[in-house]
């Protein structure tokens, strides 16, 4: 984990807690991290959660490997390094989101359970939900949404997950989708359920 540089800096605190700010939007904060291969579903199941939690009128927001990439992490490659700084980042980002109680959603590949396990350290116990969106490389590849694996293949993309670049398993996540055979309706909804079950979310418009 990265070190303080800064010295001589002290914490201030405001006079507004994570209670009152939940009372407010009548929700409890918690980041909820998909983690797997490209073309998995990770950004096209966060997009119906968000849809489908603001819809109930919950606060939700999407941190998406792809749209960050843009602008907080544009310094970033897909160095192993690269991406363990990438994950930091976010992590620090979900921590934020989460205390200000937001229901966070993260899709990222993630593909270092170090990296995803050091998130889940920065969160409280229960605020943090590692979700795997379990799909074959075969699945994946034949999916191809952006034409990255044939890239990757013909060895135009370097470091590329699955191919040339590990991905390593969640071992204990809160909940596994596997998109290979759950459609992105079922997939959502599994974990609508969940956070319905666990108390995150007090209603839901079926
Ligand atoms: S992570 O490994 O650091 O978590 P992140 O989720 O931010 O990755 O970005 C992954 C996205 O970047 C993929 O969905 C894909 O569209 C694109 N991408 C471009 N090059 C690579 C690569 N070498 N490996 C994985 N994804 C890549």
């Amino acid at each position: 984990m990265a070190k303080i540089k800064a010295t001589n800096i002290k914490w201030h605190h405001g006079k507004i807690t994570k209670e009152d700010r939940a009372k407010l939007l009548n929700q409890k904060g918690v980041t909820i991290w998909l983690t797997g291969f490209s073309g998995s579903g990770k950004s096209t199941i966060a997009v119906e959660l968000e849809h489908a939690l603001i819809e109930n009128k919950h606060q939700a927001y999407i941190l998406d490997g792809d749209n960050i990439r843009h602008g907080l992490n544009k310094n970033l490659g897909f160095s192993p390094e690269d991406r363990t700084e990438n994950i930091r980042r976010i992590g620090e980002v979900t921590k934020l989101f989460t205390e200000a109680n937001i229901i966070t959603i993260a899709a990222f590949v993630s593909p270092y359970r170090e990296d995803r396990d050091n998130v889940r350290k920065l969160l409280a116990h229960g605020e943090f939900i590692e979700i795997y969106v379990k799909c074959s490389l075969e699945v994946c590849e034949t999916r191809d949404t952006k034409g990255l694996y044939k890239e990757a293949r013909a060895g135009k993309v370097k470091d590329f997950t699955g191919i040339s670049a590990p991905y390593e398993e969640p071992l204990n996540p809160e909940i596994t989708i596997d998109t290979s055979i759950l459609s992105i309706e079922e997939s959502t909804r599994e974990i609508l359920n969940y956070l319905e079950a666990k108390g995150y979310v007090t209603f839901y418009k079926q």
